[in-house]
């Protein structure tokens, strides 16, 4: 099935990119932002004056590699990067990308992550949309695990099956009918077939997925992989224990609290009470977190000292707009939306946060003593991190 799976990735290296585009724009995402790496896996106070190692394990077109690597350049924070993937048209693309950047300090490595240790130790390892790919995802997890140094963490993406409802009976249906044709035969078997599915399809039902309309490879991904198991949390959450990872930190926390949305029993267990958040939320299609390994766990960064320095996703100066007004303010994550009214108070220390000062420089700015400040941003810092819009790091700190 490795093959398979290569084959794919050779014919169709997803996602698409041309490294044109990086004239243009820079993509950023999770996991693998290194303020977010900072804020889950290092409490937000990692000293970036040490080198960062890194692997991107299946690597793709470098969306990662390319984040990460231009990030930590423009930060002037030193980096070594290893790319590892199967494919070598994918890693065409991602070097090809690197070098329209003119960044250094990426090795690009075509193999298998179930021998990443050979490259390794890494301070920090990256593996998003490949696990439910690999045969045994279970082997694939403990090989990373092997490969960090102590203290290091891990960034994940894996598919969620409730959001993706619709995409797995048509990936069946598709390996049933042309399970050994060429994947340019099978790409245009989809595009024939697609346009007759009934409009109640679970499919087109499914408003949330929408990689078949954005290329051929992300066509292919979604509907014509021949090996994609998604996990519930559970079964997620159980798999990291069961390679010796300690319990993840969720980007967005705040889609698997229970509590958010009905009283949680009193005998109901953490990772149970995530499970029963999956399924009531019905629409979380991928999981996204951070994770340790078991003994290594650190609190994620929180507002306990105020020489941590916060980072608002999204533009806090329109944030503190919307807060002086009254309004109240909307997320959405995956889909899921979520509500939160601050005290207007609050605008004037949101509007200072730039991803540089601390939080005691923020309160002195905004002319606030210790105390009244902690007192607005402990009503800030929990709802915020929830819908994962807060994180701490010091990176951008000269
Ligand atoms: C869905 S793509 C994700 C790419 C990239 N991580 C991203 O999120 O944009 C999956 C990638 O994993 C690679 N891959 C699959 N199994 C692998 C394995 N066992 N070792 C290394 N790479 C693998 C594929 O070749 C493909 O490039």
């Amino acid at each position: 099935m490795t093959d398979t799976v290569t084959s794919q990735y050779n014919a169709y290296p997803y996602p698409a990119r041309d490294p044109k585009d990086e004239a243009k724009r820079l993509v950023i995402g999770s996991p693998s932002h290194p303020v977010e790496i900072d804020h889950h896996l290092f409490s937000g106070s990692r000293d970036w004056s040490q080198p960062f190692r890194a692997l991107v394990a299946g690597g793709g077109t470098g969306d990662a590699l390319v984040q990460m690597a231009q990030i930590l350049t423009s930060a002037k924070r030193p980096y070594e990067i290893t790319y590892l993937d199967l494919s070598t048209s994918a890693r065409e693309i991602a070097e090809a990308r690197i070098a329209a950047r003119g960044l250094s300090g990426v090795r690009f490595v075509t193999g298998d992550l179930t021998q990443a240790a050979e490259h390794g130790p890494f301070d920090y390892i990256d593996c998003c949309g490949v696990l439910h790919h690999l045969p045994d995802p279970g082997v694939g997890l403990s090989a990373l695990a092997a490969a960090l140094a102590p203290r290091g963490g891990l960034g994940f993406m894996v598919y969620a099956p409730y959001g993706r409802s619709g995409v797995y009976p048509l990936q069946e249906a598709f390996s049933s009918l042309a399970p050994d044709a060429s994947p340019e035969e099978r790409l245009k078997l989809a595009k024939a077939v697609l346009p007759t599915l009934p409009e109640h399809h679970p499919f087109r039902r499914n408003g949330l997925v929408g990689d078949h309309m954005q290329s051929d490879a992300g066509l292919y991904d979604l509907l014509l992989h021949q090996q994609d198991m998604p996990f519930t949390i559970d079964a997620w959450v159980h798999a990291l224990e069961e390679a010796g990872f300690a319990h993840p930190s969720m980007i967005t926390p705040g889609l698997y609290d229970l509590s958010m949305i009905t009283p949680v029993p009193e005998d109901m267990d953490q990772v149970m009470a995530m499970a029963v958040a999956e399924k009531l939320r019905g629409v979380i299609r991928k999981h996204v977190g951070y994770a340790t390994l078991k003994g290594q766990e650190r609190a994620p960064a929180g507002p306990l000292t105020l020489s941590e320095v916060p980072h608002i996703s999204g533009n806090a100066k329109d944030m503190a707009k919307a807060i002086s007004k009254g309004a109240t303010l909307k997320f959405n994550a995956q889909g899921v939306g979520f509500n939160l009214k601050v005290p207007q108070s609050a605008a004037a220390i949101i509007g200072r946060v730039d991803g540089r000062r601390s939080l005691s420089e923020i309160a002195t700015s905004a002319k606030l003593d210790p105390i009244a400040f902690q007192r607005v941003w402990d009503k800030l810092h929990d709802p915020l991190t929830k819908m994962g819009v807060l994180t701490y790091s010091r990176i951008f700190r000269a």
